[in-house]
C-alpha cells in the first residue's frame, strides 16, 4: 500500500470513530451510518489538480490599505501584519451601521488590501515549469512575482494559476505581491475579503499532465461493471519532443490495484500537447450514492523514456443518474428525492476564510438531518467542500454566477466584468470540479435579471465545451416570463426559485421539462425563540428575532408547505432549501442592528434550529423525536408543544401524566396545548419496537457553564479545529434557555481562540474576541491548534456562575499525505 493511501485508510478510520461521537439531536444519535462515509479523506489538499501542489499558505505579510507600488521588491513591508493564509481581513472588522458593507455584507468594511510573500527559489527548479494557484482571492486580484503583474482576476469565487517559470531567480528570492479591491458592497451576501481560500505553488518537470488534465468520465455503469473514459492532456513545456507513455491505475479504496492501462508511446513535439484517451473496466464495482459514497482513486503516471516525470491523482466515483420528466430523479436507478440545502460560503465566526473542519463540520451536520444535496449558491465553491461531499455523499449543484449582464441592487457586483470574463470563470468551474462525483449539475444562473437567450445559449455551450456529462441548469423565479421559459427550453432542467403555484401549469405546458426546485421555502427563524400564535404568520418583531415554530415567513413558504410542495409530485426533482445554514449578510427580515441571516435551519455557530428535526423526521428513517418548546413560561400560561418525528406514534407527558397520543397526518408535526406547570415534558416516541424520548425541564436560575467540545483529540497541523459548545445551565445541568450571561473564554496549551459565536443576529459582538455573550443559553467558542502537539485546555468563566475547563489532545500532524511519484 502506498503512503498516500494507508493515511486516507488510518485518517478515515479516524474520522469515522469520531463521526460516532458526534451527537446531533438530543437523545437521538445521528442517523448516518458508517458505511455513508468514504475512507478517502484528502484533507486540504489541492485534489482538484492532481494532488501536486505544496502549501504556500505561510509566511505571508498583510497591510489593510492601498500602497503605492506594493508589488516592487525593494518595498518595505516590515511593519505589515505576519499572517497565515487562508485570511478574511472583513470578518476582524467591527461590526459598524455606517460600513460601505450595509446589511448585504454584514456590516464589516472590506476595501483595498494587499499581500506579499518572500521566497527562495532552489537552484534546481531550473529546469522545471513552477505555478502558483489560488484557489480564489474575493476580489478583483492582481498578482505580481519580482515586479512582473501576472494577470488580475476580478471573479473573487474563481480558482486560477499562473506561470511564474519565466520571472523566478533561481537560487534567489522572489516576491509574490497580490492586490484585493473589495468595493463593497460586491454580493449580496457576506463575501470576505482577502486571499480567503488556499495558494499552492506546484513544481512540475517541463512533461506533465496540464492543470486540471484530467478527466475521468464513466461513459457506462452498471452493478455488473463500470467502464471508465480518462483523457488525459499532457504539456510538453520542453524545447525537445518527447516520446511520453501513460500508466493509468485505478485503485480502491484500500490502496488495492483494480485495473490498469499502459499506453502506446506517443511523441509529443516541443512546446506542444497531446490528450490521450485511456478506456478501462472495472467488474463489479462498489457504486458511488448518498448512503454508499465509495470511492476509488484514478492514477495517471506519465512516463518519458522509462522514467515518471508527472504523478497526477484524483477521486472517481461510480455512479449513474436520470432526470425524468414525470418521475424524476434517481440514482443508480433507484428513484430518490433531492433532499438539499442551499449554503453561500461563510464560515460563521470564521469568515470566508476557509478551513477544512470547518467545511467538514457543518456538512457532517446537514449529512446527520438526512440531507443529501448542497447547491452552492451563488457562486463556485471552495474545492475543498467538493472533497467532503464527495467522501459523506452529498450531490452538488455547483453554481456559476448570481448576475449576468445586469447587476443586482446597485451592488459593484459581477455585472461589472461579465462580459469580459463569463466564459473563463464559467470554464474555470467545469474544468476544476468535473471529477467530482458528488457534483451532478451544473448551474449557470441565479434568479438572472433580464436574462438573454443568447447569453444563456453561450453560457451553456462554454460549459458543454469541457463536460457533457452533467445537466445544465439554472435557478429561476421568474419562469411565467417569455424569455424565461425560452430559455428554460435549452436548459437540461429548470430550476424554480419559490412560486410552488406554478410547478402543475408549467409541468403542463411543457410535459418534457425536466423540474427541480432549486430554492424553496424561505422561512426565518432565530434559535430558542418562540412566538404565538403559532397559526398566524409573525415576521417582524420588536425584538429582530423570528420565530421557531415555522411561522415566520413574508412571501414565501413554510418548511411544511415547501415539503409537500415538492413531495406531493412525482414530476419534481427535490428541492434545495433556502438555506442549511445561516450566513452573515443579507439580514431580512430586518435592517441593522441584525447583521446576519435568519433563513437558516441551522445557526451561525452550527446550533440546530428546532426545524432542523423537522427534516430530519422527514429524510430520515432511524427513529426519533423532537420536542419544542423550552419548559419555562408563566404559571397558567397553555403552551403549544410541537414534536416533530419519523415514529408510529407520540405520546407526550407532563410530569409522568400523559396528554394523548397522536399520530402524523395532515400535519406534519404534532401538537398539543398543555396548561404550564413547572417539571418536565418528555415525548415518547414508538415505531416497531423501537422507542425514542425527548424531552424538556424547567429551568431554575443561571448555575453553571457547561462546556461540550465536537471532538476531543485534534491534528497538531496549525488548522485543526475544536468547536466548543457553551451552555448555560441550571444547577441540576438543565439548559436555561433564556440566558444571555456573558462568557469568558481562556486557553492554555497549543491552541488559540480563532472565533466566538452564539448565533444571534442583532448583536454587533466581534467574532474575533474572547468572550461572548450566550443566546437563547448557548455560545460557541472555536479553537485552533498549534504545529506543537500537546494538551489543549479550554476555560470558560461566568461572573457568578461556576467555571468549567475542558481537555483536548492535539497529536502529530499527518494531514498532508506523502505522495509516491
Ligand atoms: C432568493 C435569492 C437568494 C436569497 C433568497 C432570500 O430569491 O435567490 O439569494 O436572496 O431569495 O429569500
Amino acid at each position: 500500500m502506498n503512503k498516500l493511501l494507508k493515511y486516507i485508510l488510518v485518517s478515515g478510520l479516524a474520522f469515522i470513530s469520531l463521526f460516532n461521537m458526534q451527537c446531533i439531536s438530543r437523545q437521538v444519535a445521528p442517523t448516518t451510518k458508517n458505511s455513508a462515509v468514504s475512507l478517502i479523506s484528502l484533507k486540504g489538499t489541492d485534489i482538484y489538480n492532481g494532488l501536486r501542489g505544496q502549501s504556500f499558505n505561510d509566511g505571508w505579510k498583510f497591510y489593510e490599505g492601498d500602497v503605492n507600488e506594493g508589488q516592487i521588491s525593494s518595498f518595505d513591508d516590515s511593519s505589515w501584519e505576519d499572517i497565515t493564509l487562508p485570511h478574511d481581513w472583513s470578518i476582524f472588522n467591527p461590526i459598524r451601521l455606517d460600513s460601505p458593507a450595509s446589511s448585504h455584507g454584514g456590516y464589516m468594511d472590506g476595501g483595498v488590501g494587499w499581500y506579499r510573500k518572500t521566497f527562495t527559489v532552489p537552484t534546481d527548479y531550473k529546469n522545471k515549469k513552477v505555478f502558483i494557484n489560488f484557489d480564489g482571492a474575493y476580489m478583483n486580484s492582481q498578482v505580481w512575482i519580482n515586479g512582473n503583474l501576472l494577470g488580475n482576476r476580478p471573479y473573487g469565487y474563481s480558482s486560477f494559476q499562473y506561470d511564474l517559470t519565466p520571472y523566478l531567480v533561481y537560487g534567489g528570492k522572489n516576491l509574490i505581491a497580490v492586490r484585493i479591491n473589495n468595493n463593497l458592497p460586491t454580493s449580496r451576501w457576506y463575501s470576505g475579503s482577502g486571499i480567503y481560500r488556499n495558494v499552492w505553488l506546484t513544481v512540475l518537470n517541463k512533461t506533465h499532465v496540464d492543470y486540471c488534465g484530467m478527466f475521468v468520465t464513466t461513459p457506462n455503469v452498471s452493478n455488473s461493471s463500470a467502464t471508465l473514459n480518462i483523457k488525459t492532456k499532457i504539456a510538453n513545456q520542453s524545447d525537445v519532443s518527447r516520446s511520453v507513455t501513460l500508466k493509468t491505475t485505478i485503485l480502491d479504496e484500500s490502496g488495492n490495484t483494480v485495473i490498469s492501462n499502459t499506453s502506446l508511446p506517443i511523441t509529443i513535439n516541443a512546446s506542444n500537447n497531446n490528450t490521450f484517451n485511456q478506456d478501462l473496466t472495472i467488474s463489479n464495482p462498489r457504486l458511488w450514492s448518498p448512503a454508499s459514497p465509495y470511492l476509488y482513486m484514478a492514477k495517471t503516471q506519465v512516463m518519458v523514456d522509462g522514467s515518471i516525470v508527472d504523478t497526477y491523482q484524483s477521486t472517481l466515483g461510480l455512479r449513474y443518474f436520470d432526470f425524468d420528466a414525470n418521475e424524476g430523479f434517481s440514482l443508480n436507478g433507484v428513484k430518490m428525492k433531492i433532499n438539499g440545502v442551499c449554503n453561500h460560503h461563510d464560515l460563521g465566526a470564521l469568515g470566508a476564510a476557509v478551513n477544512y473542519r470547518a467545511i467538514e463540520r457543518q456538512l457532517e451536520i446537514l449529512k446527520a438531518m438526512g440531507c443529501n444535496a448542497l447547491r452552492t449558491a451563488h457562486n463556485p465553491p471552495d474545492p475543498q467542500v467538493l472533497e467532503v461531499c464527495d467522501r459523506l455523499g452529498i450531490m452538488v449543484m455547483d453554481e456559476a454566477f448570481d448576475v449576468w449582464e445586469t447587476g443586482k441592487n446597485n451592488l459593484n457586483d459581477y455585472h461589472l466584468y461579465f462580459n469580459e470574463w463569463a466564459q473563463a470563470d464559467i470554464q474555470a468551474m467545469v474544468l476544476r470540479d468535473r471529477n467530482h462525483p458528488s457534483v451532478i449539475m451544473w448551474s449557470i444562473g441565479n434568479e438572472i435579471q433580464r436574462p438573454s437567450i443568447t447569453t444563456a445559449t453561450k453560457l451553456r455551450d462554454w460549459v458543454k465545451d469541457i463536460d457533457t456529462t452533467r445537466p445544465v441548469t439554472w435557478a429561476c423565479n421568474s419562469l411565467n416570463g417569455r424569455t424565461e421559459q425560452a430559455i428554460s427550453n435549452i436548459l437540461d432542467i429548470v430550476g424554480h426559485n419559490y412560486f410552488p403555484e406554478r410547478y402543475n401549469s408549467l409541468h403542463e405546458k411543457y410535459p418534457e421539462w425536466k423540474m427541480i426546485g432549486s430554492e424553496t421555502s424561505s422561512a426565518v427563524r432565530s434559535r430558542g425563540i418562540y412566538k404565538t400564535p403559532t397559526n398566524q404568520k409573525i415576521v417582524r418583531d420588536s425584538d429582530y428575532q423570528c420565530s421557531s415554530y415555522d411561522n415566520s415567513v413574508g412571501g414565501t413558504s413554510t418548511a411544511e408547505t415547501s415539503y409537500r410542495d415538492i413531495n406531493s409530485r412525482s414530476f419534481m426533482s427535490g428541492e434545495f432549501i433556502w438555506t442549511g445554514f445561516d450566513y452573515i449578510g443579507e439580514t431580512y427580515p430586518y435592517q441593522w442592528p441584525s447583521k446576519s441571516s435568519y433563513f437558516g435551519i441551522i445557526d451561525t455557530s452550527g446550533f440546530p434550529k428546532d426545524i432542523y428535526y423537522f427534516y430530519q423526521s422527514r429524510w430520515t428513517t432511524e427513529p426519533m423525536v423532537h420536542i419544542l418548546p423550552h419548559w419555562n413560561w408563566p404559571s397558567g400560561q397553555t403552551v403549544e408543544v410541537w414534536t416533530y418525528t419519523n415514529c408510529d406514534s407520540v405520546e407526550l407527558f407532563l410530569n409522568g401524566v400523559s396528554q394523548g397520543v397522536k399520530t402524523v397526518g395532515d400535519s406534519l408535526h404534532l401538537a398539543w396545548d398543555v396548561p404550564w406547570t413547572q417539571g418536565t415534558i418528555l415525548a415518547k416516541g414508538i415505531k416497531g419496537d423501537t422507542v425514542v424520548y425527548d424531552k424538556m425541564t424547567s429551568a431554575g436560575s443561571a448555575a453553571k457553564v457547561k462546556l461540550k467540545p465536537d471532538r476531543t483529540s485534534l491534528t497538531a497541523d496549525g488548522k485543526d479545529l475544536v468547536f466548543v459548545e457553551v451552555d448555560i445551565t441550571d444547577s441540576n445541568g438543565v439548559l436555561v434557555p433564556n440566558a444571555t450571561n456573558s462568557v469568558n473564554f481562556s486557553v492554555s496549551g497549543p491552541g488559540t481562540i480563532v472565533g466566538v459565536d452564539n448565533g444571534n443576529s442583532p448583536t454587533s459582538e466581534p467574532y474575533k474576541a474572547n468572550s461572548r455573550k450566550a443566546f437563547s443559553g448557548k455560545c460557541l467558542v472555536i479553537v485552533q491548534t498549534a504545529k506543537t502537539p500537546g494538551s489543549i485546555v479550554v476555560t470558560a468563566d461566568s461572573k457568578g456562575l461556576s467555571s468549567s475547563s475542558v481537555k483536548i489532545v492535539s497529536i502529530g500532524d499527518k494531514a498532508i499525505p506523502t505522495l509516491t511519484r
